[in-house]
């Protein structure tokens, strides 16, 4: 590859000149206006950086430990459905990705390869779940994670349907005749059935359970044995109830701008649910984190974590396995260099007073 690459935003601009214009749309679309899709990369700019020197810098350790597990870094990769349409080995190569740089991933319920195939190619592996109406399949699916090895389950709780992305109507995204969706197999939800609109949404339509409260928390804990973390919430009252029905741990996220369009960017919410649920509760964000600021300002207002997710993709798409481990390097030689630059040696010593709003 000749491509000079020294911001996720290069690999961006490739992806955006390679891809299919269906799939790209499908991958890079928020929902209706995409106002909050936009949000969630301005807001960083309305924080600014007070840096503090002189504080012996020589050393910077990354790593974190949350739900007992030893981190390289605070970097998750989240869930993103459908990778093998940026790359033909999708999840795998970027779940191998992920474990070279210590990090973890999340698999999505709606993933090309499945639970068992990705299970050996990291250590440190999360799975999404969408909760079917069917219960037996979505009770079969957390059995397995378990079963092989997952370390959590992230119950995505903003998608009683998914949002209207009006590109994909117009385009009727479907999935390739190719590929299919691993953890669906030999069931009606294997493949896409053709649709005056997104096949996507028609499909999540017949999948998706309406009907869930905060009490679910407690059943999907005890079905599949493992913490959950609840994503999708923005709120601090549903923050508390969730930790109240026994979760543990919130992600902060607005589905990459994808759901209720908008919605608040993410990161003004850190601070307000960090507030609400004490200094104890695991809380990771996610929604337009490109730089190794970002990641340092999310850290601040009070998260523990950070997740990425369109940046996979373009990672993928580029080279493969390789093409994430490239997202990754830049993604920790940034934060790193944010670490040095503004005197905090570990990621304890990322605290509030670090940033201001504008
Ligand atoms: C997603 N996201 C998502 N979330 C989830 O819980 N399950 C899923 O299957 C998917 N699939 C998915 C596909 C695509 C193409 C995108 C862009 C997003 C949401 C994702 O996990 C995450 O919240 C956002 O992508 C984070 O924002 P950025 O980093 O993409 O700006
Ligand atoms: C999406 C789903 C699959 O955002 O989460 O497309």
């Amino acid at each position: 590859m000749s491509d000079k690459i020294v911001n996720l935003f290069d690999l961006q601009k490739i992806f955006e000149k390679k891809m299919p214009k269906a799939i790209l749309d499908y991958y890079q679309s928020g929902a209706r206006d995409e106002i909050t899709l936009k949000k969630n990369r301005d807001i960083f700019n309305n924080y600014e950086l007070l840096p503090k020197l002189l504080r012996n810098v020589s050393d910077i350790d990354t790593s974190i430990n949350i739900l007992d597990l030893q981190l390289r870094n605070p970097i998750i990769l989240g869930p993103i459905a459908m990778q093998q349409m940026a790359h033909q080995k999708g999840e795998l190569a970027s779940a191998a990705a992920a474990e070279k740089f210590g990090c973890a991933m999340t698999l999505s319920t709606s993933s090309n390869y499945a639970i068992d195939e990705v299970s050996t190619y990291n250590n440190n592996l999360f799975f999404q779940l969408y909760f079917a109406k069917d219960r037996s399949i979505t009770e079969a699916m957390l059995k397995k994670a378990k079963k092989f090895g997952f370390k959590a389950i992230v119950f995505t709780a903003d998608a009683p349907q998914l949002g209207t992305r009006e590109n994909d109507e117009r385009n009727k995204f479907k999935m390739p005749e190719n590929l299919s969706l691993g953890n669906f197999k030999g069931t009606v939800f294997e493949k896409f059935s053709d649709h005056e609109g997104s096949s996507m949404n028609m499909h999540n339509e017949l999948l998706f359970d309406k009907t869930l409260t905060f009490e679910i928390i407690h059943w999907i804990k005890e079905t599949a044995d493992l913490p959950v973390l609840v994503k999708g919430i923005l709120r601090p009252d549903d923050a508390a109830q969730c930790l109240e029905n026994k979760a543990d741990g919130i992600i902060i996220s607005n589905h990459g701008g994808r759901q209720l369009d908008t919605a608040t960017s993410t990161l003004k919410q850190v601070e307000p649910i960090r507030k609400e649920i004490g200094t104890k509760a695991l809380l990771i964000v996610d929604g337009g984190i490109r730089r190794g600021t970002d990641v340092l300002k999310s850290l601040a207002l009070g998260a523990n974590a950070i997740q990425i997710g369109r940046p996979i993709l373009w990672g993928l798409n580029y080279d493969g396995q390789k093409g994430v481990e490239i997202v990754l390097q830049i993604l920790i030689n940034e934060l790193i260099e944010s670490m040095i630059l503004s005197g905090s040696k570990n990621i304890t010593e990322i605290t509030r007073d670090l940033v201001r709003e504008n």
